[in-house]
């Protein structure tokens, strides 16, 4: 029975606090808790030489985890390095942040062959093997080297760099091509998609055959856009699982204050400070508002292995507390800020209590904060929601506060109109974000990918001959929804 075997980095252990969960491992939780499968990836932890490295089997709730930890120079090289000190900024157009470093692109290398090793080792050959973000760019390549032919996919959860940046970074070429080893690659918004065909095809030189198909030296891929979504029903009952005093705003002494939520981790391409700065003129000019508004920052300090992060944390800190020492007043300070992580649900309770969520990133691949902030709303009293223009949610999300974070004025002029929003307007906006959150949720986005990597398969290997056999060697039961929207399909 063919199975699906995941990849990525960040693995959601059951009952693990070391492996902190980010957006992707909750998304990936989601995405296998229905259909089940093999989650392959990091286990958080450091040891000190590769003999020490091994990998650990557990299965719970239809999921088998193969983990193993890195060695304390993978973890520099590979995750601190150039995972996060060349592709995270390039990719966020923060070319001034790119570092580049040989020794780190070999470890890189090195980390990438590993898993790639690991999937062969088990892989059956119809088992359908999807890779997950910027740290495995090579796995497919490995795959392949090592005799490999199962379809393997690869999604980008953050946006993808520009030509002029791949042109300019050593071995930009050389990743390149070892993404185009992959049968379809995953990418959040039309933008991106358009991108990476154009990066692909001109770097490489290799032909376009449709209008999301490049073929390079025999070799097909399809580049095509998965606007990554969440588990809108979830959220939902989970909320309405809760007793009622747990997910209403609190209404003792601070009944008239209304609450702005920031939920981020500590990243540059956030920008943070483009909200404080914003809010700080907001305050200054609106002394009327003192008291009467506060903004609760939910941020996790990220990645204080990298000196850049660690800057940007002291930075972080420094400028909150100086609007903080600026305004505050009584028991009121404008920011408060929470630097634990949350559990779900709990995070859950934060967005319904919350009137506003503000989402100011500078560049981000999708943004499920703005997402989950929507689905846990109450639809008889929903909060405002705005939201970046550089987001990739704001390509579904669009009756959002859509603004420049750039742009001081355009961001207290939303402020404003999200404090006084009456209850209609609110509403109205909600209920259009819905149905754009319904309409592709976190089944769909995984269903789509999956179904068109195994019509890739499909398409490639039989070379639409014979629909109902290449159906059919498709067999597994845990994809039988597949199945069938490939038989609707084809
Ligand atoms: O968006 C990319 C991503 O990998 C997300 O999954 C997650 O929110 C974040 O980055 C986690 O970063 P890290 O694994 O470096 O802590």
């Amino acid at each position: 029975m063919s199975r699906l075997i995941i990849l990525s980095n960040r693995v959601s252990l059951p009952q693990s606090q070391k492996c902190v969960a980010g957006g992707l491992a909750v998304a990936m939780q989601d995405a296998l808790s229905q259909v089940g499968g093999v989650w392959v990836g990091w286990n958080g932890e450091q040891v000190k030489q590769e003999a020490d490295q091994h990998f650990d089997i557990l299965y719970k709730s239809k999921i088998t985890y193969m983990t193993c930890s890195l060695t304390e120079k993978q973890y520099q090289d590979y995750y601190c390095g150039f995972a996060n000190n060349t592709l995270w900024p390039a990719m966020h157009d923060r070319v001034d942040l790119v570092e580049y470093d040989a020794d780190e692109y070999t470890t890189y290398q090195q980390v990438n062959r590993l898993f790639a090793q690991k999937i062969c080792e088990f892989a059956q050959p119809d088992d359908l093997i999807w890779v997950q973000d910027y740290h495995f760019l090579s796995v497919a390549r490995y795959c392949r080297e090592m005799g490999m032919q199962n379809k393997i996919g690869f999604f980008l959860h953050i946006p993808f760099a520009s030509l002029e940046l791949w042109q300019k970074m050593p071995s930009g070429k050389s990743l390149i091509h070892d993404l185009c080893q992959y049968d379809l690659l995953g990418l959040q918004t039309t933008q991106d998609q358009k991108t990476c065909l154009q990066v692909c095809s001109k770097l490489l030189k290799a032909q376009k055959i449709q209008r999301d198909l490049l073929s390079l030296n025999q070799k097909v891929v399809a580049i095509r856009h998965y606007p990554i979504g969440i588990d809108v029903t979830g959220i939902q009952q989970s909320l309405a699982d809760l007793n009622h005093q747990d997910v209403s705003p609190d209404v003792g002494a601070q009944a008239r204050m209304k609450t702005i939520i920031g939920v981020d981790r500590i990243d540059y391409s956030k920008g943070l400070f483009e909200r404080f700065n914003a809010l700080a003129d907001f305050l200054e000019k609106n002394p009327e508002v003192h008291e009467q508004v506060q903004h609760v920052q939910i941020a996790s300090p990220s990645r204080l292995d990298v000196a850049t992060y660690q800057r940007l944390f002291e930075r972080f800190k420094f400028k909150m507390d100086l609007i903080n020492h600026e305004f505050q007043r009584n028991e009121w300070s404008p920011i408060v800020c929470n630097y634990d992580s949350k559990p779900h649900l709990e995070l859950m309770k934060f967005y319904r209590q919350a009137d506003i969520c503000w989402i100011s990133s500078l560049k981000d691949g999708m943004n499920l904060v703005a997402k989950e902030y929507v689905a846990a709303q109450d639809a008889e009293n929903p909060g405002v929601l705005i939201l970046s223009k550089f987001a990739g949610a704001a390509e579904q999300l669009t009756d959002a506060l859509v603004v420049d974070p750039t742009d001081r004025i355009a961001m207290i002029k939303a402020l404003k109109q999200a404090l006084n929003m009456p209850l209609a307007e609110r509403k109205y906006r909600y209920q259009q974000m819905m149905k754009q959150l319904q309409a592709y949720d976190i089944n769909d986005w995984r269903d789509h990918f999956l179904t068109d990597l195994a019509c890739t398969q499909y398409v490639h290997r039989f070379e639409c001959e014979n629909t109902k056999s290449a159906v059919s060697f498709y067999p597994s039961h845990a994809f039988q929804h597949i199945h069938m929207q490939l038989e609707n399909r084809l």
